[in-house]
């Protein structure tokens, strides 16, 4: 058996020998990848605990990318590429929703086995998932403090959280098109909440009831739907996991637990996109 594996590579020409070449453990620095996890009990489960966050991470740094190379094409007006950009991140999402069923094979009595090493350290405290959040333009200043110790991070957290996000790029293109769009909202400081605004909706009215007329716009508008839709099912199977693994025991980031991530799932990214779903 071996022996005819060892004739097919032959066959195939397979390079076997790296001591000169580059390999594909090399290419990915796996040794790096492979080597970062470092439980600090015996508990079975803990491998997975972390697992399952790392791969989350790589996973939501892959998103900053798209979602932040998005936001600068929408600046340029170029819908063909936020359209392609965006349907890559929704794909992320769902993967991200698809590996919440991994987590939750973790029952409560595996969880206690090593929850208390995590002293305070939480998902609260992922500077990624905050990035997120304010690429879109939901911005909370009190959610940088965890990060001041890394000033590297702050800074780049710091520049995101200035810059006018998904929210208000999508606005400024509608402005640009000549939709009519109310001065309060064009120049609103990008780093505070925003609610729904009669301008931004009418024009989504607009749009929504003449799709051909403004396809690019209708289908930026079903991309950002997909995206919170999908991000709204990633809190939910957050809460639900949290809900089965701690019940309503506190958070180690300090939060009442599952309350505050109930209260989270209020937050809305594009109300004028769901109120014009009322209007057509
Ligand atoms: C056993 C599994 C998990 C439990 C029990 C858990 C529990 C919690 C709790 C209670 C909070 C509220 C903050 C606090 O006081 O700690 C929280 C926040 C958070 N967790 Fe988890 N979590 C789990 C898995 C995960 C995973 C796999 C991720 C993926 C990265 C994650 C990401 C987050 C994020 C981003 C927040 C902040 C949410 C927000 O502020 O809106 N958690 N988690």
């Amino acid at each position: 058996m071996v022996e005819s594996i060892n004739r097919e590579m032959e066959h195939h020409g397979a390079e076997l020998s790296f001591k000169e070449n580059m390999s594909y453990g090399d290419y990915l620095r796996l040794s790096d990848v492979l080597g970062a996890q470092a439980p600090l009990t015996d508990a079975h489960d803990e491998l997975l605990f972390i697992i399952q966050h790392q791969t989350a991470e790589l996973w939501m740094k892959l998103a900053i990318r798209e979602m932040s190379e998005a936001c600068n094409c929408l600046a340029q007006d170029e819908f063909a590429q936020v359209s392609k950009l965006m349907a890559r991140v929704n794909k992320i999402f769902s993967q991200l929703n698809g590996a919440w069923d991994i987590l939750r094979t973790m029952t409560p009595s595996d969880y206690t086995t090593f929850r208390d090493s995590l002293g305070k350290s939480s998902g609260f405290q992922s500077y990624q998932y905050r990035a997120i959040e304010f690429v879109v333009g939901n911005k909370n200043p009190a959610l940088m403090k965890p990060h001041e110790h890394m000033p590297e991070v702050s800074k780049w957290l710091h520049q995101i959280y200035e810059a006018p996000g998904i929210y208000d790029q999508m606005v400024r293109a509608l402005a640009r098109a000549g939709f009519e769009i109310s001065d309060e909202v064009l120049k609103r400081d990008v780093t505070k909440p925003y609610t729904t605004d009669a301008s931004v909706q009418k024009a989504w009215e607009i749009i929504y009831r003449n799709p051909r007329d403004n396809w690019h716009f209708y289908d930026l508008a079903e991309k950002l739907i997909d995206f919170e839709d999908f991000f709204r099912r990633w809190r939910f199977n957050h809460l639900t996991t949290v809900e089965r693994i701690i019940g309503s025991k506190m958070g180690t980031g300090g939060t009442s637990g599952a309350p505050y991530l109930k209260k989270m799932l209020d937050t809305v990214l594009f109300p004028e996109l769901w109120q014009v779903r009322s209007d057509l």
